[in-house]
């Protein structure tokens, strides 16, 4: 079966396989079984040897998966063995926590600028990296060959953003911003909306509230 074939429920799973392949790893685990690893990540085993054949099963009969080999592959078809030239825009509490955050770069998210509209913030600079003046983000984008932005600027701005960076060659968005950006289809957009993330918390802690002791 093609990659496109594959569902995107089971392509949803595979980044929490992959972190629990990482730490199995860390822990010098050499293979594991799927009942073992059904125990660790609660999801049946049927589960787990379904949705590793769709990539042609890494596992062999009676000696379970080898944990390096499975963490690789995953990671392949994650795209995880490449590397992404990502900007941030807007250089606020968001954007700086994540320009913060090292583990991006170890998964091959390579942090290249970080721009704003606030002139207080230019020549500040993140880990290395300046803070930049918008004006700049066209040529930017041009000349360092930009995979992925990340909007973390206020909803109002972020669908025109984004419209101008899809016009300058961006094609991949993880966006912050609580709005959809409507862009092309082509384009990819990754939302984390993490206050709908709140909103589902707080249904599932109302509903566990009501129920009878
Ligand atoms: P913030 O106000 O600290 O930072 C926003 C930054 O964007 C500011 O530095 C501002 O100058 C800049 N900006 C505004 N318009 C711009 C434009 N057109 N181009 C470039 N830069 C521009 O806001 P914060 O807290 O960092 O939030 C950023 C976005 O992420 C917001 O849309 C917010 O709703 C969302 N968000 C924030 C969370 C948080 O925990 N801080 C959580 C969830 C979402």
């Amino acid at each position: 079966m093609s990659e496109k074939e594959i569902s995107l429920a089971v392509i949803k799973r595979l980044p929490r396989y992959y972190r629990y392949l990482g730490e199995l790893m860390e822990k010098d685990v050499v293979r594991i079984s799927s009942k073992e690893l059904s125990e660790k990540m609660q999801v049946t085993a049927s589960q787990i040897r379904q949705d590793l054949n769709n990539f042609g099963g890494f596992g062999q009969q009676g000696y379970g998966y080898n944990v390096e080999h499975l963490y690789t592959e995953i990671g392949k078809i994650l795209g995880l063995d490449k590397r992404y030239n990502i900007i941030i825009i807007g250089a606020g509490n968001l954007g700086q926590a994540l320009a913060n955050y090292t583990d991006f770069e170890k998964r091959g998210f390579i942090l290249k600028g970080i721009f704003d509209v606030n002139p207080i913030l230019i020549g500040l600079s993140i880990r290395g990296t300046e803070i930049r003046l918008m004006g700049e983000l066209e040529e930017f984008i041009k000349s360092n060959n930009i995979d992925i932005a990340v909007l973390t600027i206020p909803k109002h701005n972020a669908p025109k953003v984004a419209a101008d960076l899809v016009n300058w060659g961006v094609h991949a968005f993880w966006n912050f911003a609580p709005c959809d950006l409507n862009l092309p289809k082509d384009i990819i957009v990754e939302n984390v909306h993490l206050s709908e993330s709140i909103m589902r918390l707080s249904y599932d802690l109302k509903t566990l509230k009501e129920q009878p002791n």
